[in-house]
């Protein structure tokens, strides 16, 4: 498992590889591909449960994907990341809250949406022994506050705000940074200002690492940002598989005699 050391110590290397996965299976295929981070995203409230948002996603809800995702992965570093609300309000139960996932469900650090308020929160958990990845740009626990999920970042004074909380996060003790849908040219400006490593999604070529939605990646989504790429088809694998299943049912082919057994004693039992 490469360590938030290790991690660190890749920035500027060799490109970091993170992917979302919210269930052992995915997790146990995600982590044998050798990809470095696995997050268990808050975006589990639109891919797995339904929601059109993250708002609805709770600290148990991320409690029990997280010790899925924990329990099928050998080597990838496993993040937890901080659903709405779950932290900033309180300061004990912010640090509650993200040291459940380290005690309780085996992840190895925490990622926090962050922002003026988690400054001091992340050089606190760092204090007492959970490493925090920090995230700016695109924040989609503000959607409310944006009105949507518009890009970051895009003029002067957003731009050096991003780069500013980045130095302070830095500062504060985080491990590492995502950047979410900000210009290519503000996160080139942010990776070289820091030492830590910076992740991006929708944030261009720059970034030490990159990170997607599995599901995005994979194509299993209905729907993906335009920043997203789509590496395969599962949607439709699966569409196939499931067709062809309806089918063999519908025309008795399935079961066939080889899923099925019978018991010689069980004649005249009623
Ligand atoms: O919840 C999530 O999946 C994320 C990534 C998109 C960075 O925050």
């Amino acid at each position: 498992m490469p360590t938030v050391r290790d991690l660190r110590a890749k920035a500027g290397d060799e490109p970091i590889t993170m992917l979302t996965a919210y269930d052992a299976p995915t997790a146990a295929v995600v982590d044998e591909s050798g990809v470095d981070i696995i997050l268990v995203g808050d975006s589990l409230g639109n891919t797995s449960l339904g929601y059109e948002t993250t708002l609805p996603v709770t600290v148990d809800d991320m409690a029990r994907h997280t010790g899925a995702v924990a329990r099928a992965t050998d080597d990838a570093l496993v993040v937890a990341d901080m659903p709405f609300l779950s932290i900033g309000v309180d300061e004990r139960a912010s640090i509650e809250n993200a040291g459940r996932m380290l005690q309780e469900e085996d992840a190895h650090a925490v990622k926090l949406e962050s922002g003026p308020h988690t400054v001091e929160l992340t050089e606190k958990l760092v204090q007492l022994g959970i490493p925090v990845m920090a995230h700016l740009g695109l924040t989609p626990q503000h959607v409310n506050k944006y009105g949507g999920y518009p890009r970051q970042g895009t003029d002067r004074e957003a731009a050096r705000h991003i780069l500013e909380l980045a130095e302070a996060h830095e500062e504060a003790g985080a491990f590492s940074l995502v950047l979410e849908h900000v210009p290519s040219n503000l996160a080139a400006e942010v990776t070289s200002a820091l030492d830590v490593p910076t992740i991006g999604i929708g944030a261009g070529p720059h970034c030490d690492g990159q990170v997607l939605v599995v599901d995005d990646a994979v194509g299993l989504s209905e729907w993906s940002p335009s920043f997203s790429k789509q590496f395969g088809n599962v949607r439709a694998e699966m569409e196939s598989a499931i067709d062809a299943y309806v089918t063999a049912v519908e025309s008795g082919e399935f079961p066939a005699e080889e899923h099925s057994h019978e018991e010689g004693n069980l004649e005249d039992i009623y």
